[in-house]
């Protein structure tokens, strides 16, 4: 028997095993009431291999018109399908269509992002009277957990539900120079709505900090269709964090009344993204993150919504985090070619990473990302569908 042969043969005994899952799940589904067209449960199937060797499975997660392709690479959305106001779907979600382009970009297209979603200053900050260097690879900063952060490495995948996937990684003890063994669950789920929710939830056994999030990049009108400068932008946040020029916070917390940074009525992304403001001018466009008028929150509270006039597609932010990082797509330059092979040119896409601030390790006056051995931490944003 060939080696391709046998892939091939593993992969069906293993499609055999998750549809006798499935079934198992489907019927728990209709027993609740609640399956309709388009629900079907988790898939997986072979994406990729890593250079070693290692597979790279895509899972597939699908309620009502809503489908999600999630990667056990960097727990990567590589595909978000949500319909229009037709009915018809598209791919909302910046990506790729094979796994090499995701090993080499620095771009987190759909990452998973950890230890430390955005940047600490210097890559350095001390906690509990000892100092941890991180590394730099961001000029002089560190930016999303370091050069290997958790969007570059291989995450255990279970479907965990009907629609549901858990993601599980220990992250050791000073990997990319963070204290203690973190470990790690996350879980998506396509709820009965088709919204997209993602739990996160870390312990430690040593001092840490801890600020996760979600990279993906959003273009309502379907990936490579253009630019999102037309999207209509609500943020539910009366101040943001002024940044110096490596976009580190100098630490106010300043009012976006009278700025360009006023979205608490929903404008179009584009309309003051020009505009001669020197905080324009570090992230080359919007690249900051906005304080949540709600504070921190048990259960998720408004964000933001963005809709998009061409397709009448929209999409809410509810988060329980203190923060999002609005980031318009600056440094997307034309090289990458993406999932239906166009390239990706400066806003073809835009974040709303739901996160505490950045730099709160070198902050006392932020909300901490302390985490202690005992302690628990936990964040859920639920990403909102609609279409008009
Ligand atoms: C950051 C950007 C960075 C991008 C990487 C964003 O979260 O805020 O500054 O360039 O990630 O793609």
């Amino acid at each position: 028997m060939s080696p391709d042969r046998r892939t091939v043969l593993t992969s069906a005994a293993a499609g055999v095993a998750a549809t006798a899952a499935g079934i198992a799940q489907a019927g728990t589904a209709r027993a609740a009431g609640r399956d309709r067209p388009g629900d079907a449960a988790p898939r997986r199937e072979t994406f990729g291999r890593l250079p070693d060797g290692t597979r790279i499975d895509r899972w597939t997660l699908a309620r009502g018109g809503t489908r999600l392709g999630v990667l056990s690479y960097g727990g990567i959305v590589q595909t978000l399908e949500v319909p229009d106001r037709r009915g018809r779907g598209a791919n909302v979600s910046l990506g790729f269509a094979t796994l090499e382009p995701y090993l080499s970009a620095t771009t987190y297209f759909g990452a998973l992002i950890g230890r430390y979603g955005n940047r600490i200053a210097e890559g350095r900050f001390t906690l509990d009277g000892r100092t941890h260097q991180l590394p730099r690879n961001d000029g002089p900063n560190s930016l999303h957990g370091g050069d290997a952060g958790f969007d570059k490495r291989v995450w255990d995948i279970t479907a965990t539900g009907p629609a549901a996937l858990t993601l599980r990684r220990v992250s050791p003890d000073g990997e990319m120079g963070y204290p203690g063994a973190l470990e790690v669950t996350v879980t998506y789920t396509l709820t009965d709505d088709g919204d997209f929710r993602i739990d996160y939830h870390a312990t430690t056994d040593a001092p840490t900090v801890v600020n996760l999030t979600q990279h993906t990049y959003f273009n309502l009108s379907g990936e490579g269709s253009g630019s999102v400068l037309d999207h209509r932008l609500e943020l539910v946040a009366s101040r943001y964090t002024p940044v110096g020029a490596t976009l580190i916070p100098t630490g106010e917390l300043a009012r976006v009344a009278g700025t360009p940074f006023d979205f608490r009525r929903r404008k179009p992304v584009g309309r003051d993204i020009r505009t001669a403001h020197p905080q324009l001018r570090y992230g080359q466009g919007y690249d900051h993150n906005f304080v949540l008028d709600k504070g921190i929150t048990s259960r998720p509270g408004p964000a933001a919504t963005l809709d998009d006039p061409a397709s009448g597609r929209s999409m809410s932010v509810h988060t329980t985090e203190p923060g999002v990082q609005f980031y318009s797509g600056n440094f997307l330059d034309g090289t990458l070619s993406g999932s239906s092979d166009r390239f990706y040119r400066q806003s073809d896409g835009l974040c709303l990473e739901t996160q505490h601030f950045p730099d709160s390790p070198n902050r006392p006056d932020f909300p901490s990302t302390v985490l202690r051995p005992g302690g628990t931490y936990r964040s859920t944003t639920v990403y909102s569908f609609g279409a008009r």
